[in-house]
């Protein structure tokens, strides 16, 4: 990887905040985004900024064709059967909810996901165990924090298992699940499985039919995308089978005042006018981290990961969330901090952006739960992607010593 050339794609890179450059570690909220992004959406928005799917004029029949070059460059980035299969939401939340809303859940049948679930996996199941009675079940962790195949097999003993929904790379600690076991396992049992892709798809690289997930959702704008875009993958018989959610404009072939006829998928789940702007950027989004290749990036993000988690493993009052091993975690380095004279996670991430621009997230990272279980506030998470360079990596390491030295003896 040419890390000098990708930082020169990506224009937030050139710019000083107090004189300084940014060291950009917040990935897993949102990534930065390459000037090929930039450019296919100002393409649209100066070109033919005008509605897609419905008018049969010049600029409108542009917007189609781009909309459905991109469709085709997410089928073939996911290893999907069909376009058809690739629904545009705005985020992986919109996907994760469309399913739990679409899908026939009904009274008693149980829903599991894992401990350590982003909100929207976790907030989805506790309003349908409300609106429609369902079960939600939690597989909780090992003590070393990887996931407990024995006790998630256990559970269909005892279960009438209808979905099982998991975050596939957690946003928490950057663990990812052993899917494919997961996915064989519960098939074998006649339940579905639903991966929450957020942190995993523009990682890794994702092949949804190797894997033979029912549905997957993700975020485009965590794989150096545009803004409030994401894809949900579903199988196409699972897709033609599950209702609509968001009904209206474009989502029906006909209606009269009794009633509607649907179209077949995407349609029927791509209501009124879309992002054709952001669907076209996220076109883009693929084609760039294609070119710099899933399995470079993996490995890239890893290396910076044990470089920054052998720095930092024995400072004193710091504790690394997640598996010990930083391959296990991907681009993800989170931990907790509990200093001798006080001094909390958004204390440290303050300090980190004050003083050196370095960008981190603190707080619970919308895994609430997880936190609250664990009696335990808050926590600082460096993330990483394919831009964040060694020199970043130091620099983390002895700015974050310095800023940890502040508030012990
Ligand atoms: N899921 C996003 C994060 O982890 C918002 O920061």
């Amino acid at each position: 990887m040419d890390i000098k050339k990708i930082r020169r794609d990506f224009p937030a890179l050139w710019k000083k905040w107090n004189g300084k450059y940014p060291v950009y570690f917040d990935n897993a909220c949102m990534t930065l985004k390459p000037t090929l992004v930039i450019d296919a959406m100002n393409e649209y928005y100066t070109e033919y900024p005008v509605c897609g799917g419905r008018s049969i004029h010049k600029m409108a029949k542009k917007v189609d064709e781009k909309v459905t070059e991109s469709r085709e460059k997410f089928r073939t980035f996911l290893g999907a059967s069909c376009p058809e299969e690739i629904i545009f939401t705005k985020n992986t939340t919109e996907g994760l909810n469309l399913v739990s809303n679409a899908m026939d859940l009904k009274k008693d049948d149980v829903v599991l996901t894992t401990d350590r679930e982003h909100n929207s996996n976790l907030v989805p199941w506790q309003v349908q165990a409300y609106k429609r009675g369902i079960k939600h079940i939690i597989v909780h962790s090992n003590p070393d924090n990887t996931f407990d195949l024995d006790s998630f097999s256990g559970l269909f003993d005892r279960n009438k298992v209808r979905l099982v929904s998991m975050v596939h790379t957690a946003n928490l600690d950057g663990y990812t699940i052993p899917a494919k076991e997961i996915i064989k396992i519960a098939h074998d049992h006649g339940a579905l499985v639903m991966l929450d892709g957020a942190q995993s798809a523009p990682h890794k690289h994702v092949d949804v039919k190797a894997l033979d997930v029912d549905f997957f959702a993700l975020s485009v704008h965590k794989m150096a995308g545009p803004t409030g875009m994401g894809v949900l993958y579903g199988k196409h018989h699972l897709l033609e089978e599950l209702a609509p959610y968001i009904v209206g404009g474009d989502t029906v072939s006909d209606t009269t005042y009794e009633g509607a006829k649907f179209l077949p998928p995407p349609e029927k789940f791509e209501a009124g006018l879309q992002n054709y702007g952001g669907i076209i950027g996220s076109g883009a989004a693929v084609d760039y981290i294609n070119s710099v290749g899933m399995s470079n990036i993996e490995k890239h993000e890893k290396r910076l990961n044990t470089i920054i988690t052998r720095g930092i493993k024995d400072f004193p009052g710091l504790k690394i969330i997640g598996p010990a091993e930083p391959s296990l975690r991907g681009g993800i380095i989170s931990f907790t901090v509990e200093l001798p004279k006080g001094g909390d996670a958004h204390d440290i991430a303050l300090i980190l952006d004050e003083t050196e621009n370095i960008e981190v997230r603190s707080g619970a990272f919308c895994v609430h739960s997880w936190f609250n279980y664990r009696k335990c506030e808050a926590a600082v998470r460096a993330s990483l992607y394919l831009y964040n360079t060694e020199e970043e990596a130091h620099k983390f390491i002895d700015v974050l010593e310095k800023t940890i030295g502040l508030f012990s003896p």
